[in-house]
């Protein structure tokens, strides 16, 4: 219930965070159901201290507290972020263990910190230019015993009908690439494993998390709405990298918003990785 209410708290501040936060915002709002039904699997000792890498908005971190009774360290590079998440700590705070938000770089954490036993990243690695290195940083982080729980994307899941119209796709793909161009990665989905065993970890349970759904879409729906101004705000971004043409922009957003009304069957998949140190 409290997790609704924090998911509800999120969408009501959705105009109050800057634009290029508002993605984010909104889509841990509208997962906060897949967000939970996670925890159920995670096997966190009840006490337990838990790093919630690239926190984001701090909902994971508020329900990690509140399930395993634990102390959750939630850690992001983006004081916006963190400012929502502590006032969220304030609106709906966790019924049972503590929160603390700071602001750090999880690739770099001062050696001086208090070791977590376990840790959590979700949608992180994607964004992160070295995940070989953040993920060998983070085993030696987490105590013997604990835990390393990870979770992404990976494009190679994703399946629309109708397609998108060409032209948008197009857009899609420089958007994609502008993000490898900063060093992501939207398929490190398949390599969360590799990333583990090579850190020494022990793998404990890979699974691919599907989600499907058939919606009744118009342009005036916030999701659809979110999706395109995603891409707007990277306008100049994908013109400066010479990924599109500004004439190969206008008409994907064009083709885009022609596509509407429509009824969209979509099918993506995020995959999960628990890994132990032994
Ligand atoms: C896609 S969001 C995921 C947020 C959250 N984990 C969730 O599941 O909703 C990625 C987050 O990682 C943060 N981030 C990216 N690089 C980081 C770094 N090197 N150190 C800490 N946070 C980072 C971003 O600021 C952003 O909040």
């Amino acid at each position: 219930m409290r997790g609704a209410d924090r998911d509800r708290y999120l969408l009501e501040r959705r105009h109050q965070v800057s634009a290029a936060r508002r993605w984010l915002l909104l889509q841990t709002a509208y997962t906060g159901e897949a967000r939970r039904s996670t925890l159920d699997r995670l096997p966190f000792a009840p006490g337990s201290p838990i790093y919630d890498l690239g926190c984001g908005f701090g909902a994971m971190s508020l329900e990690l507290a509140e399930r395993f009774a634990a102390t959750v360290v939630g850690l992001d590079v983006d004081a916006e972020c963190l400012k929502t998440a502590g006032e969220l700590a304030q609106a709906v705070p966790p019924a049972r263990g503590q929160v603390e938000f700071r602001r750090a770089d999880v690739t770099q954490l001062p050696p001086q910190w208090p070791r977590p036993h376990s840790a959590v990243a979700r949608f992180l690695l994607q964004h992160l230019p070295e995940p070989e290195q953040a993920v060998v940083a983070w085993s030696q982080l987490i105590q013997s015993g604990g835990y390393l729980f990870l979770e992404d994307v990976d494009d190679g899941y994703t399946v629309q009908y109708p397609p998108p119209p060409p032209p948008w796709q197009r857009l899609l793909e420089a958007f994609t690439q502008l993000q490898a161009l900063r060093g992501g990665d939207r398929q490190v989905g398949r390599k969360l494993a590799h990333l583990c065993l090579h850190a020494g970890l022990k793998l404990v349970r890979v699974e691919c998390v599907p989600w499907a759904t058939v919606r009744r879409e118009s342009l005036e729906d916030p999701a659809v709405a979110f999706e395109r101004e995603r891409v707007v705000e990277e306008k100049s971004a994908l013109l400066e990298a010479g990924l599109v043409t500004p004439e190969e922009f206008e008409q994907g957003i064009a083709a885009f918003a022609a596509a509407f009304p429509r009824v969209t069957y979509l099918s993506t998949a995020t995959v999960q990785v628990l890994a132990q140190k032994l």
